[in-house]
């Protein structure tokens, strides 16, 4: 089968013939239909963040996968089932944060990341896995599974958010994202229904589709070339809720001074090392003393997947076309890597749902 993976000294994806995979016990074999692009599967690819597996020369892509149960395997999944597989598996066997069910909150070392860290990803025409991470979803959903994973992301990221305020009386109105990219414009979208004012903060100058994306949402554009990051609280609301998607460390810093009293800061950004001169007294003082907090997050679990596949059936499909910019064939796979102004979210397709 065909399979698209970068090689241990290589900085691009290229399609590799591996042999199809075999369901050892307790797995499925899940024919791939197809598999989302993020800002990950770039630091991936040049090197700035996983690793290839052991013993091998090469990492299979790819973390934000739909497809179809090919071979149930005695699992309770039937042949036709419609799954989403999740993206950390225990390097060893078990340990106690999976047998938690907790595999999103497992330190380095204690887990493997399917197409990121030590595993190979699922941008292949097939791929097996553990019943237990795979999360049946809608047939109706199958077209715009990929984006169940990236979902899950902001479902874990908010929850913890909205976890950390729970000890009083909080009720935001106001959010405010950090990133016009894929994660921060489907975060924006899923927002929507619970915040009265939304804005979303990227660095674009008009006519752009990711502004257009924004304003179609009814949130507001903040540009960071116009405000100037540090001014974002002064341009615009105290916000109650700020989620970072960018990767752009200084925004991390910058969110505690947007926040208003009470307010929280989703961190989801990877960067990478990076040197900032800034008042640590002033922002000690403003998380203090007005009962900020900041809270990073990575990855996610099972039960973010089944809430991501509930938010996902509910936002607009004129949303979800205008996203997802381009659903490209394994023949012209390159055409998903490529991120431009003009590409929002990408997909590679293997197979589609319909065919069978
Ligand atoms: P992406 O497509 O690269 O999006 C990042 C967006 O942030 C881009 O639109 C970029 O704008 C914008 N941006 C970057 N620096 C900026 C700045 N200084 N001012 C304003 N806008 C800026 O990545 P993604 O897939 O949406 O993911 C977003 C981030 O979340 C990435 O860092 C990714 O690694 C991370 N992530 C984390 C998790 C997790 O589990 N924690 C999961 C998924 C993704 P331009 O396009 O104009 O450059
Ligand atoms: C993936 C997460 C993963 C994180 C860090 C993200 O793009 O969606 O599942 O935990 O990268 O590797
Ligand atoms: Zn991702």
């Amino acid at each position: 089968m065909k399979a698209i993976a970068v090689l241990a000294d290589g900085n691009e994806p290229v399609v590799i013939e591996k042999p199809r995979p075999e369901p050892a016990a307790g797995e499925a074999l899940v024919r791939t239909l197809r598999v989302g692009v993020d800002g990950t599967d770039h630091e991936v690819i040049a090197g700035g963040h996983g690793d290839t597996p052991a013993d091998d020369d090469h990492i299979v892509l790819g973390h934000e996968a739909v497809g179809v149960v090919e071979d149930p395997n005695d699992t309770p999944f039937e042949a036709g089932d419609v799954v989403v597989p999740t993206v950390r598996r225990p390097p060893n066997g078990a340990n106690e944060y999976f047998a938690r069910g907790e595999p999103d909150m497992a330190p380095d070392g204690e887990y493997h990341e399917r197409g990121i860290v030590g595993a190979h990803g699922f941008m292949a025409e097939y791929f097996t896995s553990p019943a237990e991470f795979l999360v049946e979803i809608p047939p109706s959903l199958a077209e715009w599974g990929f984006l169940v994973e990236p979902a899950s992301i902001t479902e874990k990221a908010v929850e913890n958010a909205f976890a950390s305020r729970s000890a009083f009386h909080w009720e935001p109105e106001s959010a405010l994202v950090l990133g016009n990219g894929a994660l921060g414009l489907l975060t924006l979208a899923m927002l929507d229904p619970t915040f009265e004012r939304t804005y979303c903060l990227g660095r674009r100058e008009r006519p752009d589709p990711t502004v257009d994306v924004i304003e179609s949402l009814g949130a507001t554009y903040v540009n960071s070339n116009e405000t100037g990051v540090p001014s974002v609280p002064d341009a615009h609301e105290p916000m109650d809720l700020v989620f970072e998607a960018t990767g752009h460390a200084p925004h991390a810093f910058e969110s505690i001074e947007a926040l208003a009293p009470n307010g929280v800061s989703a961190l989801l950004g990877v960067s990478g090392d990076r040197t900032l001169e800034l008042d640590a007294g002033r922002l000690h003082r403003e998380l203090v003393l007005h009962n900020k907090a900041l809270v990073g997050n990575v990855n996610s679990r099972y039960e973010h997947f089944e809430a991501a596949a509930d938010s996902l059936a509910g936002l607009s499909r004129a949303f979800l076309s205008d996203l997802v910019t381009g659903v490209h064939a394994l023949d012209a796979f390159e055409a998903a890597f490529v991120d431009d102004d003009t590409t929002i979210k990408t997909a590679v397709e293997f197979d589609t749902y319909e065919k069978r």
